[in-house]
């Protein structure tokens, strides 16, 4: 939420700038702007919409190269989406600039005081006063006057400013917001995400809580906001730039549907022993803490909330541990029983979900153990976890969560088949042989990919529709509101997913002659009842109108007399089918969108990195 970028070095500071912006405007899209010291002074310039709007506003009035600058790409909190609330915010004398990601929750009373002491603030923003202040506080030291202005702020912010007095310099402050540093040569960069970077150097620091940093030619120096040098830790970013590009593809959404085959495999990547024994040493929690663990709570938000829900089902079948799942936005607010007996499960993407982050904290005051499924390294929450199990499914772009969630559902079927591995359930066979097929899904996901021409064809027809309803059983129910989830972020329709043995308690009156209704069927194999449930659930709704789109496994014959659209998945185990229904869904979403004229990587009002409350 909100992308940041500054930069000292020798290249020119608004190109450099400019160009991590276009990396980071899946953050958010309502303003862009930009700061560049040259010359002893500083020139910003600042457009409302996305960031084509600043690029035009630059070639009618053209700003100097410059050795240091900042940008910002934002995601609308305090004041609306226009020109005067856009970042970067300057003092009354024009010769401090900051931007800002997060919220500064007492900005009320320090504004009161700053107009008291004369300044004149224009902008709605909670950000400005951080500019005023910097400006009284600087005696010659930014980063001093930076460490002077954070102690005094409250709420989650990430702040990167520049002085006209010091030409060489950029500062950046973090709490609870992303920020990192990359280091080149003779040059030195800030964002929140290293995609800003990634074309210079993969070379990045990771920035702690309540820390300042000073970015000049020659190094980084970082503290604590009392000025006390502070650890940090190196890492260097093992993807590159052309990760980050949409190679071909019209969308990133695209491109990162087409990646899921190889995100899954990455992240299945060296967890599997030759033996097909699970080994997830890097989670650093003991063997007997895990065998001690008398129950698992997922907290998540949106499809990763969805990938929890679906982990449920695979932990409590496969560990026999009863296992919870919340929304991280109501976790911390509803009195949990927790104890150190407690494994918590916080699932994001980013890393830097305030919603999770908090839930994680609370989990953590309350003595329960807590492990990361990320897929960002370095950022927050698996910082704040007791352990980590990064997914690898490379930079997720597109706002809308394709990848991400596939690679976090192999983690989560990890997780599990680990815990069962390590207690020693009565499923072990069982475990063996799923991942045996959890190795080979990669290759099934693939198989869908192929196929999807019909999907998006239906896509097109349905161009029109109002309403699009979803529908499953088990996991297939979690997959269901995904599918939704997509329609309603990417094409903005009404859709919603109902768990289809819930619809005769309401949902059906919903049905209408033509009205479309996708349903996730589970194997006929196996849990054999649960599909003939499903079977009739679909013939209710059609003899009451519906437009029936059904998902289902190759070879189950039962569903075609009442499939108005057949869309056929490879057969997989009833746990791991969510890895290959999914997918259908998820490019469905998109053509409805595309067809429908909508912007596919950043819809309207979201944002990829979700870093308020
Ligand atoms: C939907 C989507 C969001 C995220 C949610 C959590 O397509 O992307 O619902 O899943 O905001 O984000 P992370 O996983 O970064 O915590």
């Amino acid at each position: 939420m909100c992308g940041i970028v500054g930069y000292v070095g020798s290249q020119s500071a608004l190109d450099v700038v400019l160009a991590g912006l276009k990396r980071l405007e899946y953050r958010g899209y309502d303003s862009a702007g930009v700061a560049v010291v040259a010359d002893g002074s500083l020139a910003s310039r600042k457009k409302a919409g996305k960031l084509v709007n600043l690029e035009k506003e630059l070639v009618d009035r053209p700003l100097p190269a410059g050795p240091a600058g900042i940008g910002h790409t934002r995601w609308a909190t305090h004041g609306g989406p226009t020109d005067t609330n856009a970042h970067p915010h300057l003092d009354n004398a024009g010769r401090v600039a900051v931007v800002h990601n997060g919220i500064i929750e007492n900005f009320a009373p320090l504004r009161a005081e700053l107009a008291e002491r004369g300044h004149d603030l224009t902008s709605e923003t909670d950000t400005e006063v951080v500019a005023h202040l910097l400006a009284e506080e600087y005696a010659g030291d930014l980063a001093a006057a930076m460490r002077r202005v954070c102690r005094r702020l409250e709420g989650a912010f990430t702040l990167v400013a520049v002085h006209a007095d010091a030409p060489d310099v950029v500062v950046g402050a973090r709490r609870n917001s992303p920020l990192v540093v990359g280091v080149g040569e003779g040059e030195a960069f800030l964002a929140s995400d290293v995609a800003a970077f990634i074309a210079h150097t993969r070379s990045a620091i990771e920035l702690g809580q309540d820390q300042v940093v000073e970015l000049r030619r020659d190094g980084v120096v970082v503290t604590d906001f009392d000025g006390r040098a502070a650890d940090v830790r190196h890492y260097h970013v093992d993807w590159d730039a052309s990760a980050a590009e949409k190679g071909g593809y019209d969308y990133f959404m695209l491109k990162e549907i087409a990646e899921q085959p190889k995100a899954v495999a990455d992240t299945l990547l060296g967890r599997i022993g030759a033996e097909g024994q699970l080994t997830l040493d890097e989670l650093r929690i003991p063997p007997q803490v895990l065998r001690m663990v008398d129950k698992v709570v997922i907290v998540a938000c949106g499809t990763a909330f969805h990938a929890g829900l679906i982990a449920k089902y695979a932990i409590e079948h496969w560990t026999r541990l009863p296992c919870e799942v919340e929304l991280a936005s109501e976790f911390r607010y509803r009195d949990p029983i927790l104890d150190a007996r407690s494994l918590v499960i916080a699932i994001s993407q980013s890393g830097e979900t305030m919603d999770t982050l908090m839930a994680l904290r609370h989990a953590r005051e309350q003595g329960a153990t807590v492990l990361a499924i990320c897929n960002t390294n370095g950022s927050t929450i698996p910082r704040e976890s007791d352990a980590v199990l990064y997914t690898h499914a490379g930079p997720e772009v597109a706002v809308a969560s394709t990848k991400a969630f596939l690679t976090q559902l192999v983690a989560c079927y990890l997780v599990a088949l680990y815990l069962g591995q390590v207690r020693g359930t009565k499923w072990a066979d069982e475990i063996l042989a799923v991942v045996g097929d959890l190795a080979r899904i990669g290759e099934e996901v693939e198989r869908v990919l192929e196929t999807m021409e019909p999907v998006r064809e239906l896509a097109r027809s349905l161009a029109g529709a109002d309403t699009v309803l979803f529908l499953g059983r088990h996991v297939g129910y979690p997959v269901a509101l995904e599918g939704a989830l997509k329609l309603k972020e990417l094409a903005y329709m009404h859709a919603e997913g109902f768990a289809a043995g819930e619809l005769k308690h309401g949902p059906i009156a919903l049905i209408e002659e033509g009205m479309p209704v996708v349903v996730v069927v589970p194997s006929p194999r196996g849990r054999s009842v649960l599909h003939d449930k499903i079977v009739s659930n679909i013939q209710e709704i059609r003899a009451r109108g519906a437009r029936t789109i059904v998902i289902a496994e190759e070879g189950d014959e039962a569903v075609v007399p009442y499939a108005d659209h057949l869309v056929r998945v490879p057969a997989t185990p009833t746990l791991l089918q969510p890895l290959v229904a999914t997918v259908p869904l998820q490019v469905f979403a998109c053509e409805l969108a595309t067809a429908r004229g909508n912007e596919v990587d950043q819809p309207r009002n979201l944002a990829k990195s979700v870093t308020v409350e």
